[in-house]
């Protein structure tokens, strides 16, 4: 483990049982429809990329880079800081992001894609933290609600770093309160 980490919440076999029971619902619930699968930069590319080969249909995958008000206005715009690449109008959009959170940056990206005429916006998230939502988005694919902890792996990360473990761990609390 980790010298940073606190404790394991999921490891690699957990989290690849969570991926492949998603794949399985989405691959049932998307049947004969045209699927893009949208990850969401950084943290997500991970998921998305274990995702996508669990699902059992044809589909199309783009990425979408976003950043989140984290620290400012609660009523900031969406700023996108890569764009998809496909059209989405006639698509079957399902974003896949590793966590939510407040939820904020999320729904404005859905209402984006509702608005250039998706066929359906649905979102699959790894994480679900329902205690800190300040909007009223719900994932409608969720691999395990998880506490107010900060968690890092697996796409994760807490100053850009972390990303790379393989495992979702909790962070030590003295790794952020001691660095700037
Ligand atoms: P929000 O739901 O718009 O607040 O933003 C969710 C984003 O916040 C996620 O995509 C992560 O990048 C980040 N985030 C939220 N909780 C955690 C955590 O525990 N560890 C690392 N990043 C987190
Ligand atoms: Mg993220």
């Amino acid at each position: 483990m980790h010298q940073d980490i606190e404790r394991i919440l999921l490891d690699e076999q957990e989290i690849q049982t969570i991926v492949a029971r998603l794949g399985q619902q989405i691959t049932e619930d998307y049947r004969g429809k045209e699927l893009l699968v949208v990850g969401v930069l950084t943290g997500g590319v991970f998921f998305t990329a274990d995702l996508v080969r669990a699902i059992q249909l044809p589909c199309t995958l783009d990425f979408v880079g976003v950043s989140s008000y984290r620290n400012t206005t609660e009523s900031g715009e969406l700023v996108m800081t890569k764009d998809l690449t496909l059209p989405v109008a006639g698509k079957d959009v399902l974003v896949v992001e590793d966590i939510v959170d407040t939820g904020r940056t999320l729904r404005r990206l859905m209402e984006l894609f509702q608005r250039r005429g998706a066929a359906s916006v649905k979102l699959c998230a790894l994480l679900d933290k329902p205690a800190a939502r300040k909007t009223d988005i719900t994932a409608d694919y969720v691999g395990k609600q998880v506490a107010n902890e900060f968690l890092v792996g697996y796409g994760l990360d807490y100053a850009q770093q972390y990303r790379n473990l393989p495992v979702i761990g909790v962070l030590k609390p003295e790794i952020y309160d001691t660095k700037p």
